[in-house]
This record gives structure tokens, C-alpha cells and sequence, in this order.
């Protein structure tokens, strides 16, 4: 899954439509800059068939807000009784953040089973996953953060990881300069990621 960071709303269209051309229609434009909630707005109104997904979701607030801009999931990089009791209240699917054990028993406890590993890369990696396999059976992951093309392979092979996500497939550089066409082949080669 792309974890987009946009800067200019001018961006978020033709970005949303390269990553859909490239066969990825689920994204996670996270909300890390102050045009975020303007370019989920944008996307939700002219690129019919994506799957729009907010991502940095850290505040209750932010959660009302990104849901009322188009947002159909939600992703956060942590999981606050606060924030978890909020993202629930939107009534659409989400991911919560958790990077330790308790934190993972935290979100179970509260009925929720598929949840972000984050920062997967810093905080153990594939190891740690297949680690929490066995004894947290429950949990499902969708592990972020340091990923790349050549290692979400790893992930994609554990038992508990249904999906993987990052940023390497809209580098900054090439969303700068407005090459779609290369993120539309990043997109193609994380589609067959999964595949
Ligand atoms: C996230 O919010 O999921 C991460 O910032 C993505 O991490 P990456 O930029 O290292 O892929």
C-alpha cells in the first residue's frame, strides 16, 4: 500500500491516478501536510475506484475530519484509548499503530484484529513479526516503515502480514518533478509484490 505524503494539492490527482494505472488502488495519503485534507478531497472527487485511505492519523480530530474528506480508512501510527474510541465512532474500517506486545494485546482487547506494525523496520522487523506469530495468533499486521521493494517480500511471506506499505513507491523526487509515469511503474512492481 503507497504511503503518500503530498505537498501540493496540484499533485494529488495525477498521483492518485498513476498509483491506480500501476494497479494499486488502495492508498494511504497521510495527513503530514497542510494540504492533506484538500488533496483527500480532490482525490475522493475525481478518481473514481480508488480505495482512499488517510494515513498519520494521531489526533480524534483528525479522524472525524479525514472520514468527512473522503477518507474510507483510516491508518494511524499509534493506538490511544482515545484515538482508538474515536476511529471506531467513524463508522470505517481502520488500522491502529502498535510496535510492542502490550500494545498489540491493547488493540485486541478493544475487538480489533488487523492492525499497523510501525516502524516496522526500527522496531524489529520481520523477526519481531514472526516472533508474535505463534503467541499472538490473533493479530494480523500491516507492517510500515523502512520498507522497500526488496524487502517486503519477507513480510509478504509471514503468516500475519496481509499487506505491506511505504513510501518508496511515490519517492519524493519523483513527485517533485510530476514523473507519473515512474510512479506508475513503482506502483506495477509493488502490485506484483503480491501477487
Ligand atoms: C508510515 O507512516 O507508514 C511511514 O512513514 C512509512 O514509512 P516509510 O516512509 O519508511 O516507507
Amino acid at each position: 500500500m503507497p504511503v503518500v505524503v503530498v505537498d501540493r494539492v496540484a499533485d494529488a490527482v495525477p498521483l492518485a491516478r498513476a498509483l491506480v494505472a500501476g494497479g494499486l488502488p488502495a492508498i494511504e495519503l497521510t495527513l503530514r501536510t497542510p494540504v492533506a485534507l484538500d488533496a483527500m478531497r480532490a482525490i475522493a472527487a475525481e478518481v473514481p475506484g480508488i480505495l482512499l485511505g488517510a494515513g498519520t492519523v494521531t489526533t480524534p480530530a483528525q479522524a472525524e475530519a479525514a472520514v468527512d474528506a473522503g477518507a474510507r480508512f483510516l491508518v494511524s501510527p499509534g493506538a490511544t484509548p482515545g484515538l482508538l474510541a474515536a476511529m471506531t465512532a467513524t463508522g470505517v474500517p481502520f488500522l491502529p499503530g502498535t510496535a510492542t506486545v502490550s500494545e498489540v494485546l491493547a488493540v485486541l482487547e478493544a475487538g480489533v484484529t488487523e492492525m499497523k506494525f510501525f516502524p516496522a523496520e526500527a522496531a524489529g522487523g520481520a523477526p519481531w513479526l514472526s516472533s508474535v506469530a505463534s503467541p499472538v495468533p490473533a493479530a494480523r499486521f500491516c507492517p510500515t516503515g523502512g520498507i522497500t521493494a526488496a524487502s517486503a517480500p519477507t513480510y509478504l511471506a509471514l503468516p500475519n502480514v496481509g499487506c505491506v506499505g511505504g513510501s518508496w513507491i511515490t519517492p519524493k523526487d519523483a513527485v517533485a518533478a510530476g514523473d507519473w509515469d515512474r510512479v506508475e511503474q513503482l506502483a506495477a512492481q509493488a502490485a506484483r509484490l503480491g501477487a
